[in-house]
Order: C-alpha cells, then sequence, then structure tokens
C-alpha cells in the first residue's frame, strides 16, 4: 500500500459490501479515513464495517440503492449527521446484465444505467454540498474499460460507464474552482464475484491478451482509489486511469 495519510479524513464508500468497494473501504480505513460504507444488503454489509472496525478502523454502515433518489437523499443526511462532513467519495457501487443488444430487455438497460450513471450522479449531488463548503473534496469513479473500447454483450454497461467518464471530465470541470478534484478509475478484469461467473475460457483469454498476464486483484484498483484520494494527487483532476495490466494498451 502506498505510504498515504489520510488521517481526520471522512470517505463515502459505495457498494462497499464486498469485492473492490470493500476492499477501497478497508484501505481508505487503514490509511486513517473514517468510512461511510454504504450498500443494499444489510447483513453483508454489517459484516464488513464490523471487519474493518476489529482492524482498528472507524466505520458505519448506511443502507442505501443508491438508483434510489429517496434513499441516497435519507442516506446523505445520515452521513452528514454522523460524520460532519465528507472529504472522499469513492462511487463504486455498480452491477452488470449481460446480453446482446438485439436480446437485451428495457429492464436489464435501465437497471444498470440506473446503478451504475443515475447512482454516482444522485450521490455525488448528495456531497457536493459538503465539498464546496470546505473548498476541498475528492470524488473517484469507478468506470471500466468497457466503457473506453466497448465490450460485446455489454451495450448497456459500456454505456452506463462511458457516461460516467463523460460525468467525471465535466464535473471536473465545474468543481475545480472549489478544490474539488474528480478522477476515475478503469479496471480491466479485476477478480471478484462480479467476473467469477466468467468462463474459463473467456478468463484465459483475458490473460492470453493481457501484457502482464494475469487478472487484477481488488488491491490494484485500491491503490489507485488512494493515490487520488491522497495530498499528492492535488493537481491531478479530470483523469481517467486505466489500470488493467495493460489489456487496453
Ligand atoms: P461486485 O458485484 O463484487 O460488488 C458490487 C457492489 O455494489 C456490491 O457491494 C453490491 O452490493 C453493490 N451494489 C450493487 N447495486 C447496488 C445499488 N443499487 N446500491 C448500492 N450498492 C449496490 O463488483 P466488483 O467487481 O467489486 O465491482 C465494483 C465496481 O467496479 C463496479 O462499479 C464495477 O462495474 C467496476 N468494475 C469491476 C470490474 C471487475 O472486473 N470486477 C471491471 C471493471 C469495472
Amino acid at each position: 500500500m502506498l505510504p498515504i495519510e489520510l488521517k481526520d479524513k471522512v470517505a463515502v464508500v459505495t457498494g462497499a459490501t464486498r469485492g473492490i468497494g470493500f476492499c477501497v473501504a478497508s484501505s481508505l480505513s487503514k490509511a486513517g479515513a473514517k468510512v461511510a460504507c454504504i450498500g443494499t444488503n444489510a447483513e453483508r454489509l454489517a459484516q464488513s464495517v464490523e471487519k474493518i472496525n476489529s482492524e482498528g478502523g472507524v466505520a458505519q454502515s448506511f443502507i442505501c440503492n443508491v438508483a434510489d433518489a429517496d434513499q441516497v437523499e435519507a442516506m446523505s443526511k445520515a452521513v452528514l449527521e454522523t460524520f460532519g462532513s465528507v472529504d472522499i467519495l469513492v462511487n463504486n457501487a455498480g452491477i452488470t446484465r449481460d446480453m446482446l443488444m438485439r436480446r437485451m430487455t428495457n429492464a436489464e438497460w435501465d437497471d444498470v444505467i440506473g446503478v451504475n450513471l443515475r447512482g454516482p450522479f444522485l450521490v455525488t449531488r448528495a456531497f457536493v454540498e459538503s465539498m464546496r463548503k470546505k473548498k476541498s473534496g475528492r470524488i473517484i469513479n469507478i468506470a471500466s474499460i468497457s466503457g473506453l473500447i466497448g465490450n460485446a454483450g455489454q451495450a448497456n454497461y459500456s454505456a452506463s460507464k462511458a457516461g460516467l467518464i463523460g460525468f467525471t471530465r465535466t464535473i471536473s470541470k465545474e468543481l475545480g474552482n472549489r478544490n474539488i478534484t474528480v478522477n476515475a478509475i478503469a479496471p480491466g478484469f479485476i477478480e471478484t464475484d462480479m467476473t467469477a461467473v466468467l468462463r474459463d475460457v473467456m478468463i484465459q483469454g483475458v490473460k492470453d491478451r493481457t501484457p502482464l498476464g494475469r487478472l487484477g486483484q481488488p488491491e490494484d484498483i485500491a491503490n489507485a482509489v488512494l493515490f487520488f484520494a491522497s495530498d499528492q494527487a492535488s493537481f491531478i483532476t479530470g483523469q481517467i486511469l486505466a489500470v488493467d495490466g495493460g489489456l487496453i494498451n
């Protein structure tokens, strides 16, 4: 882990129950930040928070579907009442509903756009006033290489992540004058529950096409998040960093 100091900072991480989101929340905590863990599954969220706190962290769970405007409003109020303000927001929650476009249902399209694109908009809007008041903040969006180069079977997902990239670039321009940086990370294939459903032959194909010859680990993404969250990254905004072992080079 990079020697990054986030003492006295408050971080919000969406989709913190497992995979990349849990690893990000745990890493931010180990760097000293207090962490608001957001998710939909109360039981898994409680386990994540318990694990972080048992390792000396200060984390609290907030149940919220990021695609639901009322739930996001209630969650952001509760987070701000608990922690006072927010310094770091990681929009990580995301889903896939893969299907060839010609067979894709309206629900498959709407669900993915709802969680992956409407979600970051709602959550960011809910916390941005807190950052504007402090004249400082870090917003880090977890996009995907699928949003940069496309991927057959993922028209909904690619569109959501490409939209998130456009959102990142635009709000970096809107918020820069308040010293708020906004960056995105575009992971390649990372070993989590999301990719566990992929067929072995596909995973092998990805490894073969990846210069570094392996899938990524959640820590590979968490380290990039820590960097964007740190003081060391204070002059970097509007950037999209592919963390993919060189796959899309
Ligand atoms: P995951 O499926 O293991 O975890 C997703 C998390 O988001 C879970 O905690 C889940 O409960 C939460 N979540 C889902 N819908 C939600 C909602 N409506 N409201 C609040 N929370 C919700 O996925 P993984 O692999 O950890 O992915 C995390 C992020 O990284 C996602 O945005 C994903 O699109 C992105 N990503 C992952 C890649 C991979 O290879 N695993 C590659 C590229 C991007």
